[in-house]
């Protein structure tokens, strides 16, 4: 049975997800299109975008459409934004999710690298604010949820151009939630804890993980993407209307 709240304010909302197709950004898209939301997408993988939007249209009647983008290229990001955005109508609630944790050794960056690094993990946040910005201040309001992550407030290392860009996060949070507040437009970060996707179990939970999940996190159990998902629809919905320039870690009780 399904552990999600159902939020009457979500229904019919315009809710954009980056990184939409596969793990923690699938189990939301999956969440605001069970909520009735107005549900819009991006990712790169074009194929599974295709097919998630289309066996959610046909499992909840809900609208669901995707757009398939390289969040890397900011003029596409604003094409795409705008042209999902003529279909759901200007966005009321944002998800910045997309990000890739790669690890990479310290010794080996170049100033390439790391430029790709931030444009891959940070940069596209920033640009997806400003774009759908405008229609909530018109709204007279909205939410975003940028997403962190635990690992550098674990002090975590082998890859440290991620962990600069989750960081980062947390200040771009802060510093628009006072710019864009007076709008009535909520900002917050939404941190995971190590969460089992696909990707997670096919490239670094190993045994030694597994042991140090069961040694560190206070709760039993693993996280699943379906437990970020429930919080994001918390942060999306009007029910949170007075949360903003906030943290929520959701990670079994590690940090
Ligand atoms: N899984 C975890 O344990 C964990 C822990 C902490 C934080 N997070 C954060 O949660 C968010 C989601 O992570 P996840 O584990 O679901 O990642 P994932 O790799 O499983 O999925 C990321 C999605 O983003 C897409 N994407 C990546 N780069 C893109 C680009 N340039 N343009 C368009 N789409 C792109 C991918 O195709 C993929 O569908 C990220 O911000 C990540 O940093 C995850």
């Amino acid at each position: 049975m399904s552990k999600a709240a159902s939020f009457h304010s979500l229904k019919e909302k315009p809710v954009l997800i980056t990184g939409g197709a596969s793990g923690i950004g699938k189990a939301m898209v999956e969440a605001f299109a069970r909520q009735g939301s107005k549900t819009a997408f991006l990712d790169l993988d074009g194929e599974a975008g295709e097919k998630l939007a289309a066996d959610l249209r046909e499992e909840t009647g809900s609208m669901v459409v995707f757009a398939r983008c390289d969040l890397t290229d900011i003029e596409a990001l604003r094409e795409s934004i705008a042209e999902l955005a003529k279909e759901t109508g200007a966005f009321e609630a944002l998800i910045n999710n997309a990000a890739n944790d790669t690890r990479h050794d310290w010794r080996d960056v170049t100033p390439e690298y790391w430029d790709d690094r931030v444009a891959v993990n940070l940069r596209h946040f920033f640009f997806a604010i400003q774009a759908v910005a405008p229609g909530m201040i018109e709204a007279g309001g909205g939410s975003i949820v940028n997403l962190g992550s635990v690992s550098w407030m674990l002090a975590q290392g082998g890859m440290p151009c991620y962990t600069s860009s989750k960081s980062a996060v947390q200040g771009m949070t802060r510093s628009f939630a006072r710019d864009l507040g007076p709008h009535g437009i909520r900002v917050n970060t939404l941190v995971p804890g190590w969460v089992m996707t696909e990707r997670q179990l096919a490239l670094w939970v190993d045994e030694a993980g597994e042991r140090q999940m069961d040694e560190q996190m206070c709760l039993k159990g693993r996280v699943q993407p379906e437990d970020i998902a429930n919080a994001a629809l918390f942060f999306a919905a009007d029910e949170s209307s007075m949360c903003s320039a906030q943290s929520l870690i959701v990670d079994g009780g590690w940090v």
